[in-house]
């Protein structure tokens, strides 16, 4: 059984992000999707959100789970019994980041290998930041976020109201 991680923020998902799911869970037996709980950053979603925010739209993937991590990256691969770390590179800007933790992944285990998929070309400027940004000045977000989120953004921006403590 072949499992792979897709690990991020994912704060929140976007279609660049379920491009990925969706191809990755056609290559391997399992993916799980690894949020990463990060106490040095104010997100828009809180990880119980974003959890619940990917389970809507992977749910009917039957290979695919979500889960939340905190730490290294490896050691959550290592509880989940995966080897595989499967990451979407968009553009030559995130090669160098990405490089970086791939070479670290693997210093720290060397039997965890980590996968590039090349963003469909559509997605190519998608993230998260972006999606947040439109969404709050009141731009469409149709096309950019799976449909069945559209509705939880605006809502918890609505929410948010001027307290904008979550970063871009
Ligand atoms: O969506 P993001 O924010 O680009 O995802 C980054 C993520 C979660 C993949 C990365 O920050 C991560 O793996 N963090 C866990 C800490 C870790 O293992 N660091 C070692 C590699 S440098």
């Amino acid at each position: 059984m072949k499992r792979a991680v897709y690990p991020g923020s994912f704060d929140p998902i976007t279609n660049g992000h379920l491009d990925i799911i969706s191809r990755a869970s056609k290559v391997f037996d399992e993916v799980i999707v690894g949020v990463l709980i990060n106490p040095n950053k104010n997100g828009l979603f809180n990880i119980e959100e974003r959890v619940n925010l990917i389970q809507k739209c992977v749910k009917n993937f039957n290979n695919v789970k979500v889960e939340s991590f905190s730490g290294l990256l490896i050691n959550f691969m290592k509880n989940v019994e995966a080897t595989v770390i499967v990451k979407g590179l968009r553009a030559v800007s995130d090669f160098e980041y990405e490089f970086q933790m791939a070479l670290m992944n693997n210093k720290l285990n060397p039997n965890i290998e980590t996968v590039f998929m090349m963003t469909n070309a559509k997605y190519s400027y998608l993230s998260s930041s972006s999606v947040k940004q439109v969404a709050m000045f009141g731009g469409c977000i149709k096309d950019l976020v799976p449909d069945i989120i559209i509705n939880d953004i605006i809502n918890k921006l609505s929410k948010e109201g001027d307290n904008q403590l979550w970063k871009l």
